[in-house]
């Protein structure tokens, strides 16, 4: 009888040392979210609020860590570093996938959107959810789009009309499509990352650049360029992206979880997009560092003219697919 209740008690022991040990070692799954903007932008946002949620709904299971303003990875190398499992999210600008897959490069076709209704309308699509999964044969997989907003063109003299970008050097992001676009105009594209083109600017090694309201505000781009064109001539949205590796190996229960946390702080980072796109707009007004150009309807059809031919040279490579559904949900 004795004994029977030592062995119990030997039993209960190891069993309540096994659960111990296992809790202790369960080490939380860590997401490293990387990215090249300020805190105070969309993506920022949506970063942090990311984090929020995923470790209220997950405590120590799942822990994000933020490393915003290019700390961690350029755009230029992020995207190598998640196959090599070095970080494990980010939401790099849908111009920096040409390496990946040449369909996105739909999202650079200038004038192609009316306005962001019409960009959630393809987002959200068919076309749209399909190219979520453009870059799956490369071990990358969009989990869901972000938003920025429209681009805007600043210089260092004004731009009106076309002929004032000839022979201008403008910084783009890594897109053909963008070079392309410059080109129409008779301008001078150059590829460069985001972190260097405050300075660039500053040492007039180049004239402009395109970016939304809440990077040139963000970044004080609006400082060293006396001159901003209100243009809304293309879009800057995100594709936030991980590793089919790391997507995949998540347990089944986490992976809900932490997509549910992903879809909430994407929708929150959407609502700050469109207020930024007006506050940062005002913002940059209010501190008279810059003037901002609005175009007559004449000047804009002139830039639309020039620039929209481009559609034609990369509809192929792009798929005639996802250019018409692009096209197509401009229609309300
Ligand atoms: C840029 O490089 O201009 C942008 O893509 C930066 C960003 O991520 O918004």
């Amino acid at each position: 009888m004795k004994s029977n209740k030592l062995v119990m008690v030997s039993l209960l022991a190891a069993a309540l040392c096994m659960v111990a040990v296992t809790t202790v070692s369960a080490a939380p799954i860590v997401i490293k979210f990387s990215h090249v903007v300020a805190e105070n932008t969309p993506k920022g946002q949506m970063a942090n609020k990311f984090k929020e949620l995923v470790e209220k709904k997950l405590p120590g299971k799942v822990e994000v860590e933020v490393f915003p303003n290019s700390q961690l990875f350029g755009d230029n190398k992020v995207l190598e570093a998640m196959m090599l499992g070095d970080v494990q999210m980010a939401a790099p600008s849908l111009s920096k996938f040409k390496k990946y897959t040449k369909s996105l490069q739909v999202f650079d076709l200038p004038f192609l959107f009316d306005d962001m209704a019409a960009v959630d309308r393809f987002q959200q699509g068919p076309a749209g959810q399909k190219l979520l999964h453009s870059v799956e044969s490369k071990g990358l997989l969009g989990l869901g789009y972000l938003h920025n907003g429209l681009k805007q063109l600043s210089a260092s003299s004004p731009l009106r009309v076309p002929a004032d970008a000839k022979g201008k050097k403008f910084r783009i992001m890594s897109s053909d499509v963008l070079a392309a676009q410059f080109e129409a105009v008779g301008a001078m594209p150059l590829k460069k990352p985001f972190s260097e083109v405050f300075t660039l600017l500053q040492t007039k090694a180049i004239d402009g650049q395109e970016n939304t309201w809440s990077n040139i505000y963000s970044k004080k781009f609006y400082e060293v360029q006396p001159y901003i064109t209100e243009s809304n001539h293309g879009l800057l949205d995100y594709l936030v992206i991980t590793s089919t590796e790391f997507w995949n190996g998540l347990p089944d229960d986490i992976r809900v979880e932490v997509k549910k946390c992903l879809d909430e702080a994407i929708a929150f980072g959407n609502k700050v997009a469109a207020e930024k796109s007006v506050s940062d707009r005002q913002k940059i007004i209010d501190s008279k560092r810059s003037t901002i150009i609005e175009l007559t309807p004449e000047q804009r059809q002139q830039w639309v003219d020039k620039m929209k031919p481009v559609w034609k040279k990369f509809e192929d490579e792009i798929g005639k697919e996802y250019v018409n559904a692009a096209i197509a949900a401009n229609k309300k």
